[in-house]
């Protein structure tokens, strides 16, 4: 996103002194600028379930309680995910179909054959992979010099982990992260201008790769990556012929997977250092990394909402919701919700129920690469406390302009080896 994202210097107005008629959260510079906390603090007081008439994006509900959110993604009978899960509509010329934009049937169908590459029985075959490749990045790492931990670490390690699930040519892999960024620079998250001439060559470029890549693995026995089981599978090997459905199934997989990740690695980091007490909780006792590594992803929350329409007129806190009408659950005031979470604002690597989080949704589009994320993020922490005593964070970061993709772009850090 580091490239593409415009960097927005006017501060956002305190929401407190907004009118709640015409409260728009879905501007992207918020997030951007972090202060989406107290946005949404309002809204959970004095509007859960509150409707935004106009905006850039159109009209849409915001959803902002842990119950709500939960009542919403567990009911796609009545609230669809198609077109879309992103708060902004695709645009009329160019709306790939993706399973994570579907209902059933196609939307089971789709996930069953994918699924194969992150089950439980195919992660314990990549756990000795992946802490290798994770040993090989922290091992490559300048000790006592200030460097960027997002390219360095977060961007690095979800790639390797990306080309492992499509076993893409490993020394191409850092194509993977480029088209991912490319799919998710867009209107629809808030990014204005998105240039679409630009995005079409790129995304046609990634087209023709997996293609290429579809037909070899097709030839060949069946496997478990991604590309290999879609092929494979009596109801979706055909998927090869209609481009634009793979491509919407491959932005799925490649961003599903990238900046979800990548940022709760980065987050991590920050988090242990703006709550020094928890990093030396983490130092007396690893044994916590497994449900730090929940509590990491609550905290970070790295999509903030996903968005559905009302296939019927129905009632959601008290609000009537039209048919047609577009509903934003709001993952990130989920997750803060004060009713559902106990001290919600603080990082709390030992909190009870930590898995207890709506970072990954529910229901049947519940995040189909939860397991293997959080795979990577502990080994990810079991290799860090083997190796350096301290990582320390030398600055405030910097963060990605979207309202979907919440993370950064910069993390400055130093690393302090083990005595
Ligand atoms: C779906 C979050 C990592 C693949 C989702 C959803 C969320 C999410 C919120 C939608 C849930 C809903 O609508 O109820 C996250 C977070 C991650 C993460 C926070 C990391 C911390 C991954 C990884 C992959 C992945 C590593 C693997 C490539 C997918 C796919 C879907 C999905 C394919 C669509 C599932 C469906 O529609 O049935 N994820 N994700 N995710 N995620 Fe993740």
């Amino acid at each position: 996103m580091a490239d593409t994202a415009q960097s927005i210097d006017v501060e956002v107005p305190d929401p407190w002194s907004l009118p709640l008629e015409g409260f728009d959260v879905s501007k992207a510079e918020i997030f951007q600028q972090n202060k989406q906390g107290e946005y949404f603090r309002r809204l959970r007081q004095e509007a859960p379930v509150h409707y935004c008439p106009d905006s850039a994006v159109g009209a849409y509900w915001s959803v902002t309680k842990y119950n709500d959110i939960i009542a919403v993604d567990s009911n796609h009978k009545v609230f669809s995910s198609v077109p879309s899960i992103v708060i902004g509509d695709p645009s009329d010329d160019f709306q790939p179909p993706m399973f994570i934009a579907m209902d059933p049937p196609i939307h089971d169908i789709q996930r069953k054959a994918a699924q194969p590459a992150v089950a439980p029985s195919q992660l314990s075959e990549l756990e000795d992979l992946i802490r290798q490749r994770v040993c090989n990045i922290l091992d490559g790492l300048p000790v006592g010099q200030e460097f960027n931990w997002v390219d360095r670490v977060s961007i690095e390690l979800t790639t390797q982990m990306l080309a492992t699930l499509f076993d893409y040519p490993f020394e191409d892999r850092h194509k993977l992260p480029f088209w991912s960024d490319v799919a998710t620079t867009s209107d629809a998250v808030g990014v204005a201008g998105a240039d679409m001439e630009w995005r079409m060559k790129h995304l046609n470029e990634c087209l023709a790769s997996f293609t290429e890549l579809w037909h070899q693995r097709a030839a060949e026995p069946r496997k478990f990556d991604f590309i290999s089981l879609l092929a494979h599978d009596p109801q979706t090997k055909d998927m090869v012929n209609n481009p634009i459905e793979l491509l919407g199934n491959l932005m799925l997989l490649i961003v599903g997977g990238n900046d979800t990740t990548r940022n709760s690695i980065s987050g991590g980091v920050y988090f242990l250092n703006k709550f020094p007490d928890q990093y030396a909780k983490l130092k007396a006792d690893p044994s916590l990394i497994p449900n730090m590594v929940s509590e990491i992803i609550r905290y970070q929350t790295p999509l903030a909402h996903m968005r559905r329409v009302a296939t019927e007129d129905t009632e959601l806190g008290g609000q009537k919701i039209r048919k047609g009408d577009k509903v934003v659950m709001w993952y990130v005031s989920g997750n803060r919700d004060e009713e559902a979470i106990e001290r919600p604002d603080e990082f709390l690597i030992d909190r009870q129920n930590a898995r207890r989080h709506v970072s990954f949704g529910f229901g049947i589009h519940r995040c189909m690469g939860n397991r293997v994320a959080e795979m990577q993020l502990r080994i990810l922490w079991e290799e860090i406390m083997n190796r350096f005593e301290h990582v320390e964070v030398v600055g405030e970061p910097e963060r990605v302009l979207s309202n979907f993709v919440l993370g950064y772009t910069h993390l400055p850090v130093v690393l302090h080896a083990k005595a």
